[in-house]
């Protein structure tokens, strides 16, 4: 798929923007607090529905205005969709989703219409955070091409966030509603079971595509990079009778704790580097390659199962890769639609076709302009290092 245009109005800090990208490399630099990342979670919005980062729907308007727009018009095998979201400044619940011009009611009636993959500084917690970011990571995965998928996940978070209330309710007032219990439990058993199946199939794709792709861009064969999912139902024969004899079984423990203690809402994927757990192991430059690996697998995953290939969105990819790695890097984007973000034009050498973009905020207003296209820019040479 490939984004045609992109139209901002009072988003963040655009007030009226409009950019046709190349179908190719696009690239963003300028200074820090320009708008780069902005326009990057403009087109997550059009693709999910929401922002990547946490601070989402609450700050996304800009500053003083009533509501703010983002725009996309995609391309998608000979099919022309144009995807709008509408944003009220602090009301979650007044985001309008339109395709088409055609309202939409749920958020998985927009899954598909625009795929994207984001790759921002926050990803390293993929590797040296908890497990819900991997699970995140999955989910948003496989939601994109699997609505299916998207649905179970909503129901059984519906369920699970029941179920909890009431176990929360029991630890503090006792015995009434304990035998409401397994009636939750039954509701969850098929969405259990339809995501333990989704995360299966994706990992058993992602473990060697991960490990592929990280060997592309370390350009070392001695670091074997493994992706393996851990859930306690994968090995189920019946993971809907499994799951309801877990719950059964960890009922009286989950009283006492009030949470629900096992189930998909625990599944984690374990990364590792040499059989050697990365988050323990991992040096920081290992572990920044295996976070973007992971993202890149993912592209291929998406292409792989939906048939499509998404976009590509990488933030502040170059801070921290050496020369041979931001090459190679390259030479992995070269074959998707892409938007990259870096502070200084010389951050990356980039070959074929590209386009690049100086963003800049001289008066609070973010502003886009296009410098060259085409021609291949020299990679700046590291600095000395400065031992006084
Ligand atoms: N709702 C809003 N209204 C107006 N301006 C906003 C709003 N939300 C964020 N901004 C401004 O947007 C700017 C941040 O933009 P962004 O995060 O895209 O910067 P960036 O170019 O990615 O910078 P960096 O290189 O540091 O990552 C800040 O100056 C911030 O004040
Ligand atoms: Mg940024």
């Amino acid at each position: 798929m490939i984004i045609q245009d992109i139209t901002l109005r009072n988003f963040r800090n655009y007030r009226e923007m409009t950019l046709l990208p190349h179908e190719g490399v696009n690239l963003f630099f300028g200074a820090n607090g320009s708008g780069k990342t902005n326009l990057l979670e403009a087109i997550h919005y059009c693709a999910l529905g929401k922002s990547h980062r946490i601070t989402g729907d609450q700050s996304a308007v800009r500053m003083g205005e009533q509501f703010g727009v983002c725009e996309i018009t995609v391309m998608t095998g000979g099919v022309r969709r144009k995807i709008t979201i509408r944003l009220v400044p602090n009301d979650l619940n007044k985001k309008t989703i339109l395709i088409d011009g055609k309202r939409i009611q749920r958020f998985s009636d927009m899954m598909g219409c625009l795929q994207c993959v984001i790759f921002s500084p926050e990803d390293l917690g993929l590797i040296k955070e908890g497990p819900s970011l991997r699970r995140r990571y999955l989910d948003m995965m496989i939601s994109q091409v699997n609505r299916g998928y998207f649905i179970a996940l909503q129901q059984y978070r519906s369920g699970l966030e029941q179920r909890n209330a009431l176990l929360r309710n029991l630890r503090v007032n006792g015995g009434t509603g304990k035998n409401l219990l397994p009636d939750f439990e039954q509701a969850m058993a098929g969405p259990a079971a339809a995501i333990v199946a989704g995360r299966s199939k994706i990992v058993e794709l992602l473990s060697d595509l991960g490990a592929e792709t990280y060997r592309n861009i370390s350009g070392l064969d001695r670091e074997e990079f493994r992706v393996s999912y851990h859930s306690s139902l994968r090995e189920a024969e019946n993971p809907e009778e499994a799951f309801l004899a877990q719950m059964a079984e960890s009922r009286e423990d989950d009283i006492r704790t009030g949470v629900t203690s096992v189930g998909p809402h625990r599944d984690d994927l374990n990364l590792s580097l040499n059989k050697k757990n990365m988050k323990v192991f991992a040096s920081q430059g290992q572990i920044r390659t295996a976070a973007l690996s992971l993202k890149l697998a993912q592209m291929k995953v998406l292409r792989q199962v939906g048939g499509e290939t998404p976009v590509l969105l990488l933030d502040d990819v170059m801070s921290e890769l050496d020369k041979n790695r931001r090459r190679r890097l390259v030479s992995e984007i070269s074959d998707y639609q892409t938007f990259i973000t870096c502070t200084d034009e010389s951050d990356l050498e980039l070959d074929g076709d590209y386009r690049v973009y100086r963003v800049s905020a001289e008066d609070g207003t973010a502003d886009i302009e296009e410098t060259n296209a085409g021609e291949s820019i020299p990679l700046a040479e590291p600095a000395e290092p400065d031992f006084s």
